[in-house]
């Protein structure tokens, strides 16, 4: 098929520096035709598409340079090397990370959380000690500290969520007289795409002494991210979400942190010295990166960071501004009885859409979407508390990327409408 276009106009980021069209076409898996339709790729909040320049970073990597790194005394294991570690600067810089050695490679935002939470957490979470959390976090922000508090008897708290989706700060100032050791929120909402005032919540878990977690799992693809201007202490987030491949991902945190945490993981290239009954570990970041680690996936999310730098960050959040708001004002005219849910202002949202077309299951919506090659995700989005909490089984997702376009959102439009068709 031909890579769908739509006219510069049409969008406001256009203007600005991001043409969608121009971007699409750095996207070969976009030029596929599914099920006799072009593929319109609405599910990136899932996992993104990976560009060309990704795709050949990790080719290049296994064609000519394939060798562990931080051991090979010979040509290409010193260059799998320099290229690995390089990628970790590119990713420090594009969060604005004061040091690249703050920068822990994992395997997503999951293990990022993860490491936080049995190194930090099992050193510091003692009886009684609370943590602070929101209703809207995703499993990956929820699960690891319920783990947490039930085997150091520890307490999990929740700042409430308004029925729009937007954190009750009233709350939390009532939450933080408890003292929390931690306070961990996303930074954008998966679900409902609510953008968390961070620097805020920071300064107000600060204030009391409770260190701050941010999961910015769809932050950092989609808004700028400067860690110190937002002023948090660990940092989470996916690779794979911002265009980089499946199992690259990070954690930031600040270096005196780092360095008074245990590791998470153990045996190869996080040591320094090993003996039968001790060891000795090493330096930050490889003290938690044991095993051989995914190179060519960290040297991708390399590239993708700088990809996503060349666009710029700005225009990044502008172009998903225009799509939600386009996606907000064309939903409820355009398909009759259509439920939407989360902050109604596209302010407030990255590029995140739920919805409920009424007597319809969201699976039985996604499904017929697919028929004209729409991808959307259906079910609960690993936000169970959350779609309790709004009273909801389940729904149905849109969300955008870099390379979606105002033509996408017509044709979910005309799916939708089909889709009642079909159900009568
Ligand atoms: N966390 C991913 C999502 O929201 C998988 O869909």
């Amino acid at each position: 098929m031909a890579i769908q276009t739509e006219p510069a106009a049409n969008s406001a980021a256009a203007t600005r520096g991001l043409d969608p069209a121009v971007v699409r076409r750095d996207f070969p898996i976009l030029e596929q035709v599914i099920n006799g339709h072009p593929l319109i790729y609405l599910d990136s909040a899932s996992t993104s598409q990976k560009p060309q320049v990704v795709l050949d970073a990790i080719d290049t990597y296994y064609r000519e340079y394939n060798a562990n790194v931080h051991r090979g005394i010979y040509t290409i294991g010193e260059k799998a090397t320099a290229e690995y570690e390089r990628a970790r600067a590119k990713v420090a810089r594009f969060i604005n990370a004061p040091d690249a050695h703050e920068v822990v490679f994992t395997r997503n935002a999951t293990e990022a959380i993860n490491l936080v939470a049995y190194s930090w957490g099992r050193q510091n979470i003692n009886r009684g000690d609370a943590i602070v959390l929101t209703e809207m976090e995703h499993h990956a922000n929820l699960v690891p500290w319920q783990l947490l508090v039930q085997e150091r008897d520890g307490d999990l708290e929740f700042i409430p969520v308004t029925d729009d989706g937007i954190l009750r700060l009233e709350v939390f100032e009532v939450l933080l007289k408890l003292r929390p050791k931690l306070v961990a929120f996303t930074h954008v909402s998966n679900t409902l795409g609510t953008i968390n005032p961070v620097r805020e919540m920071v300064e107000m878990a600060h204030a009391v002494g409770a260190l701050v977690l941010v999961d910015g799992a769809q932050a950092v693809p989609h808004v700028p991210v400067d860690v110190q201007e937002l002023g948090a202490d660990f940092y989470a987030f996916s690779g794979h979400k911002m265009l980089a491949p499946m199992g690259s991902g990070a954690l930031w945190a600040r270096r005196e942190l780092l360095e008074a945490m245990p590791p998470f993981l153990s045996g190869g290239e996080m040591i320094r010295e090993v003996h039968l009954r001790r060891s000795d570990f090493n330096d930050i970041p490889w003290k938690f990166e044991a095993g051989t680690p995914a190179v060519g996936d960290a040297i991708g999310l390399g590239v993708a960071a700088e990809y996503l730098g060349e666009i710029g960050m700005a225009n990044v959040r502008e172009h998903e501004r225009d799509l939600v708001g386009y996606a907000l004002a064309q939903l409820p005219a355009r398909v009759p009885g259509i439920e939407l849910y989360g902050p109604m202002s596209a302010d407030l949202r990255g590029g995140v859409v739920p919805f409920n077309v009424p007597g319809i299951h969201p699976h039985d919506v996604a499904q017929v979407l697919d028929r004209f090659g729409i991808a959307v995700r259906a079910g609960h989005h690993c936000t169970m508390p959350l779609h309790e909490r709004l009273d909801l089984a389940a729904t149905a997702r849109a969300s955008f990327q870099v390379y979606s376009t105002r033509a996408d959102i017509d044709a979910l439009c005309d799916g939708l409408v089909e889709v009642q068709r079909v159900f009568g």
